[in-house]
C-alpha cells in the first residue's frame, strides 16, 4: 500500500505493466536505476527492493517527490528524489536501467498543466509532448548496453516512438501489452477522441503498450 499525497498520480494499469517489464530485467547490486516522472515512486520502489544498486527518481512535482520519499523512508529503501523537468537534472549521470511511465494522453490543446494532478496526464493534442522528448534525451543517459522501458497509450503512436529510437541507434520492441477500459479522464475525452479518429465510435478502451529499447551494437568487419 502506497502513501499518497494529494495531486500525485495513483499507481495503476500502466505503473503495474511496466513494473512487470522492470522485474524482468537484471537490477542487481551493480545496476543503476532512473525512474523518469516517479509520481508516487512505485517504479523506483519496485526497482530498490529488486535489489538495485542506486535508484533516482526525477519528478516535476514536489508533492510527488515528498511522496516517494515518504513511501521509500516507510520502507527503509534507499531512493534518491531529484526535482527536475526529465532527464535535465542527471543529464551528466548513466544509468543501466532507464523507466518512465510519462503523460501521453492527448489533449485539447498543446498548453501543458503546470500545476494539479493533470499535469501526470495531458501531453499536448497528440499524447506526445514528453514522449518526444523523451526519445530524444533518454538515450543520452543511458549506460553502454543501458535499457529503456517506456510506458504509453496506443492513442499516442507507438510506431513514433519506436522510430524515434531507433533513429537515436536503439533496437526496440514491444515487451508488454494490455487493453483496459477508458478511466474517468478518457471517457470526458471519448468524443474529442472519435471526432479526431484516434478511437473507433463507440470504443471505449485503450490499448497500454510498454516498449523496451536498448543500444543496437553493429558489428564492423576489418
Ligand atoms: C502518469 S504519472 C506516472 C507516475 C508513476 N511513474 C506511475 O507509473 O505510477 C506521470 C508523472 O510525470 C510527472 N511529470 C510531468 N511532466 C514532467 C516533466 N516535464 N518532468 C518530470 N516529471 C514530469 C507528473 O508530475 C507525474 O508524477
Amino acid at each position: 500500500m502506497l502513501l499518497r499525497l494529494p495531486g500525485v498520480y495513483p499507481p495503476q494499469e500502466d505503473t503495474w505493466l511496466l513494473a512487470e517489464a522492470l522485474a524482468a530485467e537484471n537490477l542487481g547490486p551493480g545496476s543503476r536505476v532512473l525512474d523518469i516522472c516517479t509520481g508516487a515512486g512505485a517504479l523506483s520502489l519496485r526497482a530498490a527492493s529488486a535489489g538495485a544498486g542506486s535508484v533516482t527518481a526525477v519528478d516535476i512535482s514536489r508533492r510527488a517527490l515528498a511522496t516517494t520519499w515518504i513511501n521509500a523512508r516507510l520502507r527503509r529503501l534507499s531512493i534518491r528524489v531529484v526535482y527536475g523537468d526529465l532527464t535535465s537534472p542527471v543529464r551528466d549521470q548513466r544509468f543501466d536501467v532507464v523507466v518512465s511511465n510519462p503523460p501521453y494522453v492527448p489533449a485539447h490543446d498543446d498548453v501543458l498543466p503546470t500545476r494539479g494532478i493533470e499535469r501526470a496526464w495531458d501531453a499536448g493534442v497528440d499524447g506526445r509532448m514528453l514522449l518526444d522528448r523523451i526519445c530524444v534525451q533518454a538515450p543520452g543517459v543511458l549506460a553502454a548496453s543501458g535499457i529503456l522501458l517506456i510506458a504509453q497509450s496506443a492513442l499516442s503512436g507507438v510506431e513514433k516512438t519506436q522510430a524515434m529510437l531507433e533513429e537515436q541507434g536503439l533496437s526496440v520492441e514491444i515487451v508488454a501489452r494490455a487493453e483496459i477500459p477508458f478511466g474517468r479522464v478518457l471517457s470526458a475525452r471519448a468524443a474529442l477522441f472519435e471526432a479526431r479518429g484516434l478511437i473507433a465510435v463507440g470504443q471505449r478502451t485503450e490499448e497500454i503498450v510498454v516498449l523496451r529499447a536498448v543500444r543496437s551494437h553493429v558489428e564492423v568487419n576489418t
